[in-house]
C-alpha cells in the first residue's frame, strides 16, 4: 500500500484479517470473515428471498482480504485463498458497521424507545380506530407509536364484541391462550355489593407465567357505565430508569436474579416460568419488565445473602409503580381501544366509585407480528 495513498482508499489489517475503510467520510473496520459471510452476491445470498445460500463452513476458515478498492462506487473486495470478488455498497455497510463504541452501561435502550412520563405520554396522539384502519400513513403513525413508547390509543370504533381482535388483525396476528382467543374483563356493580367489586387493580404485566409472555395487549371498551374505573399505564422502563438512578444495586439485582412466575387457577392449567423481573439482554440492553403481584411465586433463586437486598429493591419497584407521577391515566368510552407492550408497559385500573356495569374485551397478539407489518410499511413509504 503506498504511503500516499487518499484517505478514502481501504487498508488491509493484520496482513488482510480485516480491513480499514471511509465510509462517507466515516472510517470502519471490518473483519475478512465478516465481509466474506455477508456478500450480497448471488451465489452467496437468494436474490429473491435473500436468505442465506451457504453456510459458514463453506467458507475456509483461513478467509483473507487480498485486495480491496474502490470502483464504480462500490466497494469491491477480493478474497483469500478462494479468489472470490464480491462488491459491497457503501450505505449497507455503513448501516451495519460494528466498529462501534460499546453500548452504554447496562438497564440502556434504543434509538426507538422513549421512556415517558404523563407530561410526555399526555402529548402522544390518540388515533381514529376508522382511520388507522384505512389509511397506512395513519396506521403507520399508530404503529412508531406502539414501538416508541410501548403505548397507544385508539377511539371511534364500533363497540362490538370481536373488536381487539380486529385491531389485533390491522398488524398481525392473536396470540391464542387458555383463555381464549379474546377475554372478557366484565365489572357488575350495584349498590349492595359495590364495596366487594369496585376494588383497583394495582399495576401489572399480564402472564409473567408464561414463557414467552405476551407482548402486546389490547383492551378495548364495549360499555361503560360506571364512575371511576379509569385506565392507567406506567412506563415500566421509566420505572426501571428511576430504580436504576436512585439504588443502582438494587437495579442489578433485579436484573441479575430470576423471579418465579406461576398461574394454577383452572383445572388442567399449571403455568409456571422463571424470569428476571427487569430483564437485559447479553449486551445489556433493557428489554423487559415482568410485574405482577398476583401471579409473582415464591422466589427462590437468590441467595440467601442477597434476598434482603433483592426486596429491598423490589418494594422501591413497587412504589415507584404506585407513584401518581409516573401514571398516565384515561376514561375509556365504548369503542375505544389501547394497546401496551406487555413487557414494558405496566397497566391498572382505578376504583369504580359508582353502580353501574364495565366491560372490556382483551386479547394478546406477539410483537414480531407488529415490528414487521410496520417495517414494511417504512419501507413501502
Ligand atoms: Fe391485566
Amino acid at each position: 500500500m503506498p504511503s500516499e495513498a487518499p484517505a478514502d482508499t481501504p487498508r488491509l489489517l493484520d496482513g488482510g484479517v480485516a480491513l480499514d475503510v471511509s465510509l462517507r467520510g466515516e472510517p470502519r473496520r471490518f473483519h475478512a470473515i465478516w465481509l466474506r459471510d455477508n456478500a450480497q452476491d448471488p451465489a452467496t445470498r437468494d436474490p429473491g428471498n435473500g436468505q442465506r445460500l451457504i453456510t459458514l463452513l463453506d467458507i475456509p476458515a483461513e478467509t483473507r482480504i487480498a485486495e480491496a478498492a474502490w470502483a464504480d462506487g462500490q466497494l469491491r473486495v477480493r478474497f483469500d485463498p478462494d479468489g472470490k470478488v464480491v462488491a459491497f455498497d457503501p450505505d449497507w455497510l455503513l448501516a451495519r458497521a460494528y466498529d462501534e463504541p460499546p453500548p452504554p452501561a447496562a438497564g440502556w435502550t434504543g434509538a426507538e424507545v422513549t421512556r415517558w412520563d404523563p407530561g410526555l405520554a399526555n402529548r402522544a396522539p390518540v388515533e381514529d380506530y376508522e382511520l388507522v384502519r384505512t389509511d397506512p400513513a395513519a396506521r403507520l403513525r399508530w404503529l412508531q407509536a406502539i414501538r416508541r413508547f410501548g403505548f397507544a390509543r385508539l377511539t371511534g370504533a364500533t363497540a362490538q364484541s370481536g373488536l381487539p381482535l380486529a385491531a389485533a388483525e390491522l398488524f398481525g396476528y392473536v396470540r391464542e391462550t387458555n383463555y381464549g382467543r379474546v377475554f372478557d374483563v366484565r365489572a357488575e356493580v350495584n349498590p349492595s355489593n359495590l364495596a366487594y367489586t369496585n376494588l383497583g387493580l394495582q399495576a401489572h404485566t399480564d402472564n409473567p407465567y408464561r414463557d414467552p409472555a405476551p407482548g402486546l395487549q389490547i383492551l378495548a371498551c364495549l360499555a361503560n357505565t360506571v364512575e371511576g374505573g379509569e385506565s392507567i399505564v406506567i412506563d415500566g422502563f421509566k420505572v426501571a430508569e428511576r430504580l436504576q438512578a436512585e439504588r443502582p444495586e438494587g437495579f442489578d439485582l433485579l436484573t441479575r436474579y430470576c423471579a418465579r412466575f406461576e398461574y394454577a387457577g383452572a383445572k388442567g392449567v399449571r403455568l409456571r416460568a422463571k424470569r428476571p423481573i427487569l430483564e437485559l439482554g447479553a449486551d445489556g440492553e433493557l428489554i423487559a419488565v415482568r410485574f405482577n403481584n398476583r401471579s409473582a411465586a415464591a422466589f427462590s433463586d437468590i441467595p440467601y445473602d442477597r434476598m434482603a437486598g433483592y426486596y429491598a429493591a423490589y418494594r422501591r419497584m413497587a412504589e415507584l409503580v404506585e407513584d401518581p407521577a409516573l401514571a398516565v391515566r384515561f376514561q375509556l368510552a365504548p369503542g375505544d381501544l389501547f394497546i401496551v407492550d406487555n413487557l414494558r408497559v405496566l397497566h391498572a385500573r382505578s376504583a369504580i366509585t359508582s353502580a353501574g356495569g364495565r366491560w372490556l374485551q382483551g386479547c394478546y397478539a406477539d410483537k414480531d407480528g407488529l415490528l414487521s407489518t410496520l417495517a414494511a410499511l417504512e419501507a413501502e413509504g
